[in-house]
């Protein structure tokens, strides 16, 4: 909890606290600006994650590039336009099956680090597993979008928007306009939070 980014990045690139460290090429920390407005959260890292060391750089990757240049964020976004994206998982889980618990809790205090190190002014939460971790749930997407949630990161409150992971999104493209939606929230949430500060 007191690991500054370095220290962070090393401690997961060294981290053997589960057996994905086994099966892993390399792991995937995280990408975008340190010091992010928005951030970014998904699943785990996939094939070609696991290959290149970023997250979301496969076919569900392209589809948040998208998504994220339709509000006017990228990778490389500077200011307002800047995005942190990270999983919830740092490696690979073998044949992409989903995360485990025991996965989840032991890598989530990573995740945790790097919201408070980003301290960014809205979170857009993507997929199951995403929201289990920072959100404590197991509720669907479907009941949980729509509506600001808060995530609590060293004691500061984090507002919250809920949406499907992309990759769910490239097999239910009718749940595409919903998305768009849940976007579209989140700025206006981040239009608040920056009018705010
Ligand atoms: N899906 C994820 O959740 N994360 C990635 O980095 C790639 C695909």
């Amino acid at each position: 909890a007191a690991l500054g980014w370095d220290e962070l990045q090393r401690a997961v690139a060294e981290c053997t606290a589960c057996a994905l460290a086994r099966t892993r090429t390399q792991t995937v920390f995280g990408v975008g600006d340190r010091r992010a407005r928005w951030m970014f959260v998904g699943e785990a890292p996939g094939a070609e994650e696991d290959a290149k060391g970023e997250p979301f750089v496969g076919q569900a990757g392209r589809l948040l590039d998208n998504m994220l240049a339709s509000i006017g964020l990228s990778r490389s976004g500077q200011g307002d336009r800047s995005v942190y994206i990270a999983n919830v998982l740092k490696c690979r889980p073998p044949g992409n099956r989903n995360p485990e618990p025991g996965e989840v809790a032991l890598c989530e205090p990573f995740l945790r680090r790097q919201v408070e190190l980003v301290n960014p002014r809205v979170i857009v939460v993507m997929g199951r597993f995403a929201v289990q971790c920072l959100l404590n749930t197991d509720a669907s997407i479907a009941s949980l979008r729509g509506r600001v949630h808060e995530i609590e990161v060293a004691g500061r409150r984090v507002p919250a928007v809920v949406t499907y992971h992309p990759a769910y999104l490239l097999r239910n493209l009718a749940d595409k306009a919903k998305s768009w939606a849940d976007l579209c929230l989140a700025r206006e949430v981040y239009e608040r939070a920056a009018a705010a500060a």
